[in-house]
């Protein structure tokens, strides 16, 4: 089984999604740690629900992006973590976590990358005006929102949509995606 070390910011319905999948023998893997930056995550209250070790590295309790990264890849080692997901991950990774899992770490993006890269991608998109959006796995790389794509997902933009029932249909397909890429990623 994949060692998964999780890393996420918000709601961790990604978070589930892979938890789940696992549990339906879809990936073969094992969520070895859930590290989070915001107090707030509800991704906490769903790693407890399944049994998950939870480890809260709060962005305010760090110097620099470096800082923050050092304690995360420690932690990652001290739970045995092979592959870093980033599952709604809101904050700028650096060389320091890259080099330490190299075209091991993984993220989710609510775009068609390259378009509509940053923190704001499905608010981009809709005021962009495209007719299709959607989701990507990717590696990552320093460069942000770049690296090889795993998999991609497209989603109509409907007339009636708004930008949280547009994020609703991007993220039943980030669901369906993610823990087929991650599996994509180990045979490569
Ligand atoms: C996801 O839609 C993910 O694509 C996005 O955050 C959401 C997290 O949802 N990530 C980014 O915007 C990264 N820049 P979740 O907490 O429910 O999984």
């Amino acid at each position: 089984p994949l060692k998964l070390g999780m890393m996420a910011s918000g709601s961790g319905s990604n978070f589930e999604a892979i938890a789940q999948a696992i549990a339906d023998r879809q990936l073969n893997a094992n969520i070895q740690v859930l590290i989070y930056n915001n107090p707030a995550a509800k991704a906490a209250a769903r790693a407890a629900r399944w049994h998950i070790p939870a480890v809260l590295l709060n962005h305010r309790d760090f110097a620099s992006r470096e800082a923050l990264d050092s304690a995360i890849v420690q932690t990652l080692r001290d739970h045995d973590v092979e592959w870093v997901i980033m599952a709604g991950w809101m904050r700028i990774v650096t060389d320091v976590l890259i080099d330490a899992f190299r075209d091991r770490v993984i993220n989710i993006h609510p775009s068609l990358l390259p378009s509509f890269k940053g923190a704001h991608a499905i608010e981009q998109a809709f005021t962009a005006g495209v007719k299709i959006t959607g989701c990507t796995v990717h590696l990552v790389r320093l460069e942000v929102d770049s690296g090889q794509i795993l998999m991609q997902a497209a989603v109509p933009i409907l007339p009636d949509d708004t930008v949280e029932t547009l994020q609703a249909r991007i993220q039943v397909q980030e669901h369906r995606i993610f823990p087929q890429a991650i599996a994509i990623a180990a045979q490569l």
